[in-house]
This record gives structure tokens, C-alpha cells and sequence, in this order.
């Protein structure tokens, strides 16, 4: 009873202030009791968030680690709860915002700007439904699509984890591969008008939130005044090899399409890239450099040393470890699911678990004993370390220092994993050298998952940021995304594409609204991390043949475990160029570090294609979108003057 009122004073004090009505020692003392009242809010806000959030965590754990509708009921009904506490959190942080101008203490100031962005669910309630049966309703179109057969048209039973990649990555017939890419998006697509009401009530949230449109929401997680900017320069930075492996890429198609299918300055046709969106051409047999040349694994290695799943994960804690580091506690190997249970149905995806009360980490991963594997082992325990590593910050300071650095990291560590030199330490191979055939092998496999990933991750969000801040307008979304496509990809459909057609809508996480920068983020940043921390530990040395980035592995480095910590354990507490400056001495997305480590690639990729002639970069070569014809003057005019 007595907050509210107490509330009404110190609001009435602080506009007061603000308006000069009181003295200035008056207005220094309704500081500190403001600052200290806000302090209280926040330390019960956080105890209360803990609670909620173990407890969804917990439900979350129990039906993902034993699926059942008992346990599914559970779930749902505790994300209801959970929402509803987010919600309220936020009305009650909400209160506090006019008075973050006469805060201090940055730490009081920044919890309340994190905890009054809510996103969604600031919608009233009816919108809200309404917003979120949109979104159900996109997916399920998204989830039921399948393909018929392209010399079957009555079974139409492709689904895109069944049969359709596999299609894609096997199948060299050209019409095929476009029947497949063009009946895809042909059923995607028709969440069109859906997703026009979906950006009016997003924005709709966005204001709800104080933005002008939930682009600017998106971009405003990031924290960086010029981070469209920012990633448009990094894109630049890494646009040569990206044009490099587009030229090599453009002529190996063609050798298997002919030029009338894949012309010689063009871009490439999206569908030949052994993926339904060409966001990683995964085609070893055509894109390796030495097909002849196998991969190095340790898979048969790690079988005849009798390796177990547990074996896998204690080796990763002592990754850790060796970097001075913290080992996992005890309760994560009790609670942990390391391999497939065989009492129960489990959903098996890899992931990292934190639940929320500083003492309980898990991981969930059905492993089996073979390298790849080993290096997924090492990229869940890098998720548990940064838990590890800022669970004494407040609830809302545990996360990644921006969306993508929890991934980054975890991908820096595996860098490190799966390089020949760390098998060789850990006794899985017998040499840290191999020849350099295996190694160009290598960094085009990881090129053709990584590099080529970039510019389809930019589209993706580069597109949806035009489309809800409304400056591509509707009528042409479908030809402004091929515009991107091209410009920044360069690639084109397989045929001219009209405003018929809703082509964004074809990867998932549109149609389930799921940001994708931080996709982009992570891919970027893990190869920054990766060289910062080599740097620390000596073993990467610019400038030097012998201590090449790619060859690095940061294992057992105690200067490069402690870089690490002090970035992981300052959380979100900090804006992240602060943040990634404690590990890096960078504060910005850096795309150099990308292309230092692909840098022997990039030079083998120049000279092949200087010694084929090729083109690189490309130019149009036909017509890819019907734009809707601007009407002519006299055409529509006259149409009414008939109809007068
Ligand atoms: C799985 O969940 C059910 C409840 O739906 C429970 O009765 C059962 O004990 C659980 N199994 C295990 C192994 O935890
Ligand atoms: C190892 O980490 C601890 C913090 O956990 C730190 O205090 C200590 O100085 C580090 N040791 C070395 C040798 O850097
Ligand atoms: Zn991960």
C-alpha cells in the first residue's frame, strides 16, 4: 500500500527538479534516494526473474530431455507464466524510464533500459493474439510444404528434410534442381499478404516499445549508432574473397551446366549451389580444389582409443581448464544427457542449458564418438564456460554481449579444436603438419560454409530492415529482395521472378520473424575473437609463415583463458564494443580477421582463376524481377475519363 504513494512523490520530486522548483541540495539527495529506491526495484526484479527463469528453464529441460504431452502441457503452460512475468516486469520497468536522466549509477540505468524493451508482447492483448496466430500461421504453411517429384507429379511427398536436401546436394539436372527451388517457393510464398499485416502489427510493437518501427528495435539491440553502416563496411572488407570463390564457383558450374546455363560473367543461378538457399555450397565433389585428397579425421582414431562420449566432454572441460579457465561443476555431470537415453524420446540438437541459479549448467547432446562430434562437444562447453564466467551478474546482464558473441565464441573455440595441430596435442593424430593439399581442401570446405554465408545473411536482414521501416514498399518486396540478391550476392533465379512470387518467404525465419544478424555477427566475429586470442598466445603472429591463423590453436594459452574471462564475465553489462575491447582491444566488427585466416585459400583461389581467365564479379545478364510497370500517363487517366 504504501508504494504507490511513495512512488507519486518521487516521481513528483524528480519533475519538480527537472522544472527548478526545489533547490539544488533538495535535488541531490532525491537523487540518492531515487538511485537507491531504484536499486531496491532491480535487486527484486532480479531475485524474481532467477525464480521464473528456472523454473521455465526447468520445464523447457524436462520436455526437450523426455518428450512427452505430459511434459509438453508443462512447458507451454510455463512459458505462459513466463510471459506474463516478462510482461509485468516490463510495466513495472517502464515506470522507472522518465527518470533514468537523474540516475547515476550506469549499471541502475542500463538494467532499466534493458528490462523496459519488451519487443512483441508490449502489443494489448487482442494484437497480440493476433500477432502471434500470424506467426503460427506463416509457419505452419512453411512446416507442411513439401514438392512433388519432378518425373512423379503425383507424389509430392519431398519435405525439405526429406528428400529435398538430399536433392538438391545430389541431383546435377538443371531442371530438376529448378523445379524443386521454384515448387518450394511456390508454396512458401503464400504467406504474402499475411506477412503484410504481420509488419503492421511488428511495428505496431516496435512504437508500443518507443521505436519508430521494429527495424530501428532490431538494430538498436546492437548498440552501435552506425551498425547498419558498420555491416555494410564489413561486408566490403570481405567482398574480394566472397567475388574470388564466385568466379571459381561460376566456373565449375559451368563445366557441369554449360554456358547456357551459367554465363560467363553472370551471376550464379541460386539453384545450383547444392542448397535451397545457397547459404552454403557444400558440393565437395565439384568445389574441392584436390578431390583426391581426403579430409583429416580422427573418427577411426578416437574409435581405437576407445573413446566415449563422457571421455569427449571431460576432454573440452579440460580445454578450459588448461586455459585457466573453470571446470564445470559437479551437478553437470549428474544432470547432463551426453547420449542418447534409451528410455525415452528426446529432441537431440545440440544445446547449452543455464538455468538461471548460478550453481545449475547442463548440456543436452545425443554425441557420438567421431570427430565432428569432438568439435561440437567443444562448442556446447564454450556455452557453458561464458554461463560459467558471468553467473554472478544480474538476470539481466547474462547474455551474450551482443545476440552474436555467445556464438562467436563457441565458433573461435572450435576453430582452435579442429585444427590439425590441436588433434595432435590431444594424441589423435601423429603429426601437427599435413600436406598443403589437405589444407587448402580444408579451408574451402570451411569457406564454401562460412565465407559464402555472409552475403545471404546480410540479405536476409538487410531486406526485412527495408521492408519495416517502409522504405521498400510493398508492391515491390518481392523484386527488392532480388535486387539484394544480385547486388550483394550475385545471384539470380533460375527464371525471371515477378511480384507474384514472395521469395524471402522461402527460409524459415522469416515467416517465424527470427533475426538474423546475429548470424552474421557470429560468423564475423568468431574469426576477430579467434585472432585476438591467438595473438595473446603467441601463436599467431602476423607477418610470420610459420604461426599462420589458420593453423592456430589457443589451447593450454593462460593469457588467452584470461582475455577470454574478462570479456565473459562482464556479460551484457556493458555495451559490447566495451566488452569485446576487454579481449580484443577492438570496439568494432572487424572483417580483416576473416580474411587473414582464409588468406593461403584466397591466394590459391586468385591464381586459379587468373590462370582460367575468368571474370570476377559479375554483371547482368537478363532480366530477373518484373517490376509492376509504373502506370503511363495517358493509360489509366483515360480509363477514367472513359468511365466519367
Ligand atoms: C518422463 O516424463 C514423464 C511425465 O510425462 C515421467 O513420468 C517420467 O518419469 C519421465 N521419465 C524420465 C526418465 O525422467
Ligand atoms: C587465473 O585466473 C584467476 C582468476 O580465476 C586469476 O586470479 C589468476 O591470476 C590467473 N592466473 C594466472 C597465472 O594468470
Ligand atoms: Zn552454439
Amino acid at each position: 500500500m504504501l508504494w504507490p504513494r511513495l512512488w507519486a512523490l518521487l516521481a513528483a520530486a524528480a519533475a519538480a527538479a527537472e522544472a527548478a522548483i526545489i533547490p539544488e541540495a533538495t535535488v541531490r539527495i532525491s537523487h540518492l534516494v531515487l538511485e537507491s529506491r531504484a536499486r531496491e526495484f532491480l535487486y527484486k526484479q532480479d531475485q524474481r526473474y532467477s525464480y521464473e527463469c528456472k523454473r521455465a528453464v526447468t520445464a523447457s529441460w524436462n520436455y526437450h530431455t523426455n518428450v512427452t504431452r505430459q511434459n509438453k502441457e508443462d512447458l507451454v503452460e510455463a512459458q505462459e507464466r513466463f510471459s506474463d512475468w516478462t510482461k509485468q516486469s516490463w510495466e513495472e520497468a517502464r515506470r522507472w524510464t522518465s527518470l533514468l536522466p537523474y540516475f547515476r549509477d550506469t549499471e541502475v540505468t542500463r538494467q532499466i533500459k534493458l528490462l523496459s524493451v519488451l519487443g512483441a508482447p508490449a502489443l494489448p492483448k487482442a494484437e497480440l493474439l493476433k500477432y502471434t496466430r500470424l506467426i503460427s500461421e506463416m509457419t505452419a504453411i512453411y512446416d507442411a510444404t513439401t514438392v512433388c517429384r519432378y518425373r512423379n507429379p503425383n507424389r509430392c511427398d519431398l519435405a525439405m528434410n526429406r528428400g529435398l536436401n538430399k536433392l538438391l546436394r545430389k541431383s546435377r539436372d538443371y531442371d530438376e534442381l529448378k523445379h524443386a527451388w521454384e515448387a518450394w517457393r511456390e508454396s512458401t510464398g503464400r504467406v504474402r499478404q499475411r506477412y503484410q499485416q504481420f509488419v503492421q502489427l511488428a511495428n505496431k510493437a516496435a512504437i508500443a516499445n518507443g521505436f519508430r518501427n521494429m527495424a530501428e528495435l532490431a538494430v538498436a539491440q546492437y548498440e552501435s549508432e552506425n551498425f547498419r553502416e558498420d555491416m555494410g563496411a564489413v561486408w566490403e572488407q570481405i567482398r574480394p574473397l566472397y567475388e574470388q570463390l564466385h568466379a571459381y564457383a561460376r566456373r565449375k558450374l559451368r563445366e557441369v551446366y554449360g554456358s547456357d546455363h551459367v554465363t560467363r560473367r553472370g551471376p550464379l543461378p541460386a539453384h545450383l549451389l547444392g542448397n535451397m538457399w545457397a547459404l552454403s555450397w557444400k558440393l565437395d565433389d565439384l568445389f574441392l580444389p584436390f578431390p583426391d585428397v581426403p579430409p583429416v579425421d580422427v573418427t577411426p582414431e578416437m574409435q581405437r582409443q576407445g573413446y566415449t562420449p563422457r571421455r569427449m566432454f571431460e576432454l573440452a572441460d579440460g580445454f578450459f581448464y588448461s586455459m585457466n579457465l573453470t571446470r564445470v561443476p559437479t551437478s553437470f555431470w549428474r544432470h547432463s544427457v551426453t547420449e542418447t537415453p534409451r528410455d525415452r524420446q528426446v529432441v537431440c540438437h545440440p544445446s547449452a542449458w543455464d538455468f538461471c541459479d548460478g550453481t545449475d549448467f547442463r548440456i543436452k547432446h545425443c554425441t557420438s564418438v567421431t570427430q565432428e562430434d569432438l568439435v561440437t562437444v567443444h562448442h556446447e562447453m564454450a556455452h557453458v564456460q561464458y554461463f560459467l564466467q558471468y553467473k554472478n551478474q544480474p538476470y539481466i546482464f547474462r547474455a551474450g554481449a551482443n545476440p552474436g558473441i555467445h556464438e562467436a565464441l563457441g565458433h573461435a573455440v572450435a576453430l582452435s579444436v579442429e585444427s590439425p595441430r590441436h588433434l595432435w596435442r590431444v594424441g589423435l593424430l601423429n603429426s601437427p603438419h599435413v600436406t598443403y593439399e589437405t589444407e587448402i581442401n580444408d579451408l574451402m570446405r570451411r569457406a564454401l560454409d562460412k565465407v559464402v554465408f555472409l552475403p545471404y545473411a546480410y540479405v536476409v536482414d538487410l531486406w526485412r530492415w527495408k521492408v519495416l521501416e517502409g522504405s521498400l514498399p510493398e508492391k515491390d518486396w518481392n523484386c527488392g529482395w532480388w535486387d539484394l540478391k544480385y547486388e550483394i550476392q550475385g545471384m539470380r533465379p533460375p527464371e525471371v521472378r515477378s511480384e507474384a512470387d514472395f521469395d524471402a518467404a522461402s527460409k524459415y525465419h522469416i515467416p517465424a520473424n527470427i533475426a538474423y544478424t546475429r548470424y552474421f555477427v557470429s560468423f564475423v566475429m568468431q574469426f576477430q575473437l579467434h585472432k585476438a586470442l591467438c595473438m595473446k598466445a603467441g601463436r599467431y603472429v602476423p607477418g610470420d609463415p610459420t604461426m599462420p591463423l589458420h593453423k592456430c590453436d589457443i589451447s593450454s594459452s593462460i593469457r588467452a583463458g584470461n582475455a577470454m574471462r574478462e570479456m565473459m564475465r562482464l556479460g551484457s553489462s556493458k555495451p559490447w564494443p566495451e566488452v569485446i575491447e576487454a579481449a580484443t582491444g577492438e570496439r568494432k566488427m572487424d572483417g580483416s580477421a576473416l580474411r587473414e585466416y582464409f588468406k593461403p585459400l584466397e591466394k590459391w583461389l586468385t591464381e586459379d582463376n587468373e590462370k582460367h581467365g575468368e571474370f570476377v564479379g559479375w554483371r547482368p545478364d537478363g532480366e530477373y524481377c518484373l517490376y509492376e510497370k509504373p502506370q503511363t500517363k495517358d493509360g489509366p487517366q483515360r480509363c477514367q475519363m472513359n468511365t466519367e
